[in-house]
């Protein structure tokens, strides 16, 4: 093994005296208890990139959740764990994730993984890319000492991406989300042979659940790079693979129009790509509610090839009352004649006040039924095109119909 060691007030200067003090004291006991203990994955990586990180995570070889619970008995605080994965969380000073080094076994591809006891070794080896297959051991004697058997440091000074094993994106196809996410979050490239692999991920993809494809891409999404990242995802092809076409130009410029105007969310973009190859069915897949299931079937309403692009505002009301504000603005962004109109209309719609209510027609004396909605939608229809402006107008109109 590529053995270095850092020094302690490097990493008293990343962590602070406090964090990198407590640190000490886990090394310490965990000697006593003589279990191997490890800085280890994403924090390793933004320790040697100095970014600020999120959550402190160790591995342990040997029982984590076991050694997690010494610890609380030991210093105090709290485990809450999760058995099956062999992961727990100990909250005293500051929450802190400890594992059981594995050796992830996949039972099916893209599922979670089961556990299995391992070596750190075996550990970092399973892991996605270089930049994150590197560990920090902590334990008293060796405190500092850097496992890097994957050139990991080599590839941070490179600003590369480099999975471990050929097979790596087959094994885990939400890797060729996360290598996107990390190379547009650090501004580091794929390496070739990574590209070359990730493309041939092929149906592995289709493994991918829906809950993670759109986890990922929420990830994306906060890291404010969904476009670019849809795209680098396509050039990987990742979409040719899920569609089964490419997405055309004007695909790519509702997304970007989407991105700009605040849908920045993956729904939305797959939904673009879907409505661009006819593949709701696709889009269908990985839409997790049922509010976003019946987003996409409105895309197949008869309405968008019927609303006439020179309509009035309270022509196309009358077609879209009943649509969701979200998709009348999805397609307000598809660049299609309809578009402009669409614009204007969910503008409208978020600040229009209807004029009437079902309570004012009960109190003017009306029978309540179905025709409650015809008429106060006719009333928001004539009201949209300035035909009428006052509640006394509105209850005029329907006492001249009826
Ligand atoms: N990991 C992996 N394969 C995955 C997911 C995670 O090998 N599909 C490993 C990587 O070593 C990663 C670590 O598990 O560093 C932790 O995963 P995660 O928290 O998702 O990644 P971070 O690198 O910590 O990412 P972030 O900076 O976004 O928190």
């Amino acid at each position: 093994p590529n053995k270095h060691a850092v020094a302690p007030s490097e990493l008293a200067s990343y962590f602070g005296k406090q964090t990198c003090s407590f640190l000490q004291k886990i090394g310490a006991f965990a000697d006593e208890l003589q279990v191997p203990v490890y800085l280890v994955g994403g924090l390793v990586r933004d320790f040697f990139l100095k970014r600020p990180h999120k959550d402190i995570d160790l591995v342990v070889e040997g029982d984590g959740i076991a050694f997690a619970k010494q610890l609380a008995t030991a210093f105090g605080g709290s485990v809450r764990s999760h058995e099956s994965f062999g992961t727990a969380t100990w909250a005293n000073e500051q929450d802190i994730d400890i594992v059981t080094c594995r050796k992830e076994f996949y039972l099916q591809k893209g599922a979670l993984p089961t556990v299995r006891p391992a070596s750190i070794y075996e550990d970092l080896a399973r892991r996605d890319f270089s930049i994150n297959a590197m560990a920090i051991q902590i334990n008293r004697s060796s405190f500092g000492n850097v496992l890097d058997v994957f050139q990991g440091k080599q590839a941070l000074i490179d600003k590369h991406i480099r999975i471990l094993h050929p097979l790596s994106f087959i094994e885990d196809p939400t890797r060729l989300f996360r290598a996107v996410r990390f190379g547009l979050r650090l501004n580091f490239s794929l390496s070739s042979e990574t590209i070359h692999q990730a493309t041939k991920t092929g149906a592995a993809l289709h493994h991918i659940s829906a809950k993670r494809l759109r986890q990922e891409l929420d990830l994306l999404a906060n890291e404010g790079v969904l476009f670019e990242g849809f795209r680098q995802l396509a050039d990987l092809h990742v979409w040719t693979t899920l569609f089964g076409s490419r997405f055309s130009e004007r695909a790519w410029r509702h997304m970007a129009n989407l991105q700009q105007h605040g849908l920045n969310d993956g729904m939305f973009f797959l939904l673009a790509g879907a409505v661009d190859c006819t593949r709701l069915d696709v889009a269908s897949r990985y839409a997790l509610t049922k509010q976003e299931k019946r987003l996409v079937e409105e895309t197949s309403l008869p309405v968008w090839q019927q609303l006439a692009p020179t309509a009035s505002l309270g022509e196309a009301h009358r077609d879209l009352a009943r649509i969701s504000s979200e998709i009348v603005r999805f397609y307000s962004e598809a660049e299609l004649p309809l578009s402009p109109l669409l614009r204007r209309y969910a503008e409208k719609r978020t600040q229009f006040k209807p004029l009437l209510t079902g309570a004012d027609l009960l109190k003017a004396g009306y029978q309540p039924g179905p025709v409650f909605t015809q008429w106060l939608l006719e009333i928001e229809c004539l009201q949209l095109d300035g035909h009428i402006a006052t509640k006394d107008q509105a209850l005029a109109w329907i006492a001249e119909k009826t």
